[in-house]
């Protein structure tokens, strides 16, 4: 974790003394940036939870970087693509670096480094705890930021780098929308809306009056507000599982999350399902999708006093839940 590598950083010399403006790109709440503090450190952070998670902690925070700084940090995300984009982006705004590339190894840090080698000057590396962390000069090629700006894929739909099925409609998606009844009711929500295949999918059914898109991630929202144009639809850049008034809402469809970072983790699916029960009306309805192998119908049926699986394939399943049982929480 940046947590264990930073201090060995700075110690190395990797940001320079006087450097009074640092900005780190993507860090997840939890990693400790104490040893640059509140007053140096610039948290650019579009994923909503870590996000808050720094602001609350004191630290000034954004979803894009300002104009210079002093240095830089990339916490390298999950995509290749992303993360040579924002270091790009870093080395621009610092004006040439330092950019220091921090991750683990299987957040792919090695092969970075070697192509960061080859397209940059290396300045110093340093490894501990499963990962790497190391610091460049110079300009990033142009493909690098290129490749990480939105793009059109099947369907006409704008994707970018980073966010979740990037490169087309992701299949369990494309099963929950085919599923979905003819006509909905008024009041729906798209819980955790990517870049918005389910929500054009579902103003293009009859009878909806207002479509909330809830996505935690910044930059699939602005993906999704170039592909959902109807005025229908309502922008929310949320905490799904903290989202909206209870009983507000007479559906919620979703495709909920089932990873953190690499790690899998069903729990926050459960908390997507717990949110639809909390928000939805008492005759209201939840259609999700899950990898079949995700046992998500136990905390269905303990929120729902219906649940049934009304499609799937060996790989997914889509289940209707309706009414919502009232949890005192
Ligand atoms: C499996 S994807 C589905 C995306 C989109 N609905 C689709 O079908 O293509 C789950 C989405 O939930 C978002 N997400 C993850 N955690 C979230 C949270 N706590 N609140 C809101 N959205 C979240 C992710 O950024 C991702 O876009």
């Amino acid at each position: 974790m940046l947590t264990d590598r930073l201090p060995l950083a700075l110690d190395a010399g990797a940001v320079p003394d006087g450097a009074t403006a640092v900005a780190v790109f993507g860090p997840v709440a939890g990693q400790d940036l104490s040893p640059l503090g509140p007053e140096r450190a610039h948290v650019v952070q579009g994923f909503r939870p870590d996000h808050d998670w720094f602001r609350a902690a004191g630290y000034r925070t954004d979803v894009a970087p300002q104009d210079s700084y002093d240095a830089a940090i990339v916490c390298v995300p999950r995509s290749k693509d992303a993360a040579r984009g924002a270091i790009a982006e870093a080395l621009t705004r610092t004006k040439g670096g330092p950019v220091l590339v921090d991750g683990q190894k299987d957040d792919g840090i090695e092969s970075l480094l070697k192509e960061c080698r080859a397209a940059c000057t290396l300045e110093g590396s340093l490894s501990k705890a499963h990962g790497k962390l190391f610091w460049i000069t110079g300009t990033a090629p142009e493909a690098w930021r290129a490749k990480a700006m939105p793009d059109a894929v099947e369907g006409g739909f704008v994707t970018t780098a980073g966010v979740f099925s990037a490169d087309g409609i992701d299949p369990a998606s494309r099963l929950l929308e085919a599923a979905l009844p003819r006509k909905l009711p008024k009041r729906v929500v798209d819980l955790g809306a990517g870049w918005g295949y389910l929500s054009r999918a579902i103003l293009e059914r009859d009878g909806v009056a207002a479509l909330h898109l809830v996505e935690a991630d910044h930059v699939s929202l602005d993906c999704a507000r170039r592909n959902v144009t109807d005025a229908r639809a309502v922008f929310h850049w949320d905490d799904a599982t903290a989202f909206g008034p209870a009983g507000g809402y007479d559906a919620v469809v979703t495709n909920p999350p089932f990873h953190r970072g690499r790690a899998p983790d069903p729990a926050i699916g459960r908390s997507f399902i717990e949110a639809a029960a909390r928000m939805l009306t008492p005759g209201g309805r939840l259609w999700f999708v899950a990898n079949r192998h995700l046992p998500y119908e136990k905390a269905a049926a303990e929120l729902f006093a219906e649940v049934n699986e009304i499609a799937g394939d060996t790989a997914f399943k889509v289940i209707e839940a309706s009414k919502p049982r009232r949890i005192r929480r």
